[in-house]
């Protein structure tokens, strides 16, 4: 029987993908190790069996938990009395669903990276197996990890921009802007590929990050959505830039731009709230700061690490204003949150302030029903163009 007080303890972390040469995988193992919640145990760390075991060997994870395949992984562990709590999946997105399907039918717990699942039916079965089986599993959505982004949540509920009318999000990268996927580049090559990306490109890869940062910092949920999808590097199969119009509740207006060709802009994503008695703005490459400006106001640069933060903000920050935090502290404060919930639900608990808005399988299903409703926008009903008279 798995022992599964978690009380005097780090959780086992165990992971499928992040082996030699992946990308997030080494953010993954960077967040866990943090804030001193998590071991990392066991592992199927790569496609490649033969090359996923020397990895494992590499990080020091014992011969005997280092396995062939997720499959592998999830017998192997299953039984043990020292078993993982919690997974991490840090495969490409076609995956995801499979992996995450069979650890949480073992009863683990789930980390899964962004986009949850390729296909909306997917999500649907996800969230619901979630739900069924009691475990918890979230979702890497980063971006909400920030403290001042924490902080822009905390201020709109607030009130202090008022009732929002306009939001701006906007997440460009330049890195695809050539077809790198044909010149042996791992990371472009899958995410151009629909079996393994999804219906999405860049509005699945990044967009989705920036649909969340919008409704996670709003609060606001969308009620329609208009999009046109763009592929400018020929031969592509997939968008590589896209435009969404968003309708929220109550009224308010979004507008999202997801960009893999946009030149000079490494890692862009930048978010804009406009209410009725003040704005909003933060950019991701200065993630310290939050500018706001009130009615006619001069624009007031918020700082992390102020003691007049909110408990949200305050429980994330580690360092005091002037030393900066940024992509790996935001992502650790990520696992953190996973860690306060899972502990919090062993020992029937509230979570306190690092479990709020952390992102779960809910937050993954609207993530891929905006893809799914972005490509249909574009796909089927892209008759509301109108041509102007003159131009
Ligand atoms: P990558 O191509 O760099 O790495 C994928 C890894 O998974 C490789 O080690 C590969 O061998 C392994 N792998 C593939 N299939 C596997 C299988 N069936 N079993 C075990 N291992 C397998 O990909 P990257 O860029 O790290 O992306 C991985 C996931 O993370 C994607 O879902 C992506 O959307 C997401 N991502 C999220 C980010 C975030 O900010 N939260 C940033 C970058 C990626």
């Amino acid at each position: 029987m798995a022992n599964t007080n978690l009380s005097n303890r780090r959780l086992r972390l165990g992971m499928v993908g992040g082996g030699k040469g992946a990308y997030i995988g080494g953010i993954h193992r960077f967040a866990a190790r943090l804030d001193n919640h998590y071991d990392l145990v066991a592992g199927a760390f790569d496609v490649d069996a033969a090359r996923g075991h020397a990895f494992a060997a590499e990080n020091f994870i014992a011969r005997d938990r280092s396995y062939s395949d997720y499959a592998a992984m999830v017998e192997g562990e299953r039984d043990r009395e020292d078993r993982i709590d919690v997974v991490a999946i840090c495969t490409p997105n076609h995956t995801h669903y499979p992996i995450a399907k069979a650890f949480l039918e073992a009863g683990i717990d789930v980390i899964c990276e962004k986009p949850m699942t390729t296909t909306l039916e997917d999500a649907v079965a996800l969230h619901e197996l979630a739900q069924a089986t009691g475990r918890f599993l979230g979702v890497t959505y980063t971006y909400s990890g920030y403290p001042m982004v924490h902080e822009a949540r905390a201020m709109v509920a607030r009130g202090d921009i008022g009732k929002v009318r306009v939001v701006q999000v906007e997440y460009p990268l330049e890195w695809m802007a050539t077809g790198i996927e044909l010149q042996g580049n791992q990371q472009a090559a899958w995410r151009t590929d629909p079996a393994k990306n999804g219906r999405g490109g860049s509005i699945g890869d990044i967009g989705t990050h920036a649909y969340h940062l919008a409704g996670f910092v709003t609060g606001l949920k969308a009620e329609a959505i208009a999009a046109d999808l763009a592929t400018f590097v020929e031969g592509r199969a997939l968008d590589d830039n896209a435009h969404v119009m968003i309708r929220y509740e109550g009224g308010a207006r979004g507008l999202l731009w997801s960009s893999q060709v946009a030149i000079g802009q490494s890692n862009g994503l930048r978010l804009r709230v406009f209410g009725e008695t003040g704005s909003l703005a933060w950019h991701q490459e200065h993630p310290n700061e939050l500018l706001f400006t009130k009615l006619f106001g001069a624009p007031e640069t918020i700082k992390r690490g102020r003691d007049e933060l909110s408990d949200d903000t305050r429980a994330r920050t580690r360092t005091p204003p002037g030393h900066p935090e940024g992509y790996i502290e935001a992502f650790t404060n990520l696992y953190s949150g996973f860690a306060a919930i899972i502990r919090a639900r062993a020992e029937g608990r509230d979570a306190g302030p690092m479990g709020e808005g952390v992102p779960a399988s809910y937050d993954g299903l609207k993530g891929v029903a905006f893809v799914d409703a972005v490509v249909d926008s574009h796909e089927k009903h892209s008759g509301g163009w109108l041509v102007p008279r003159f131009a």
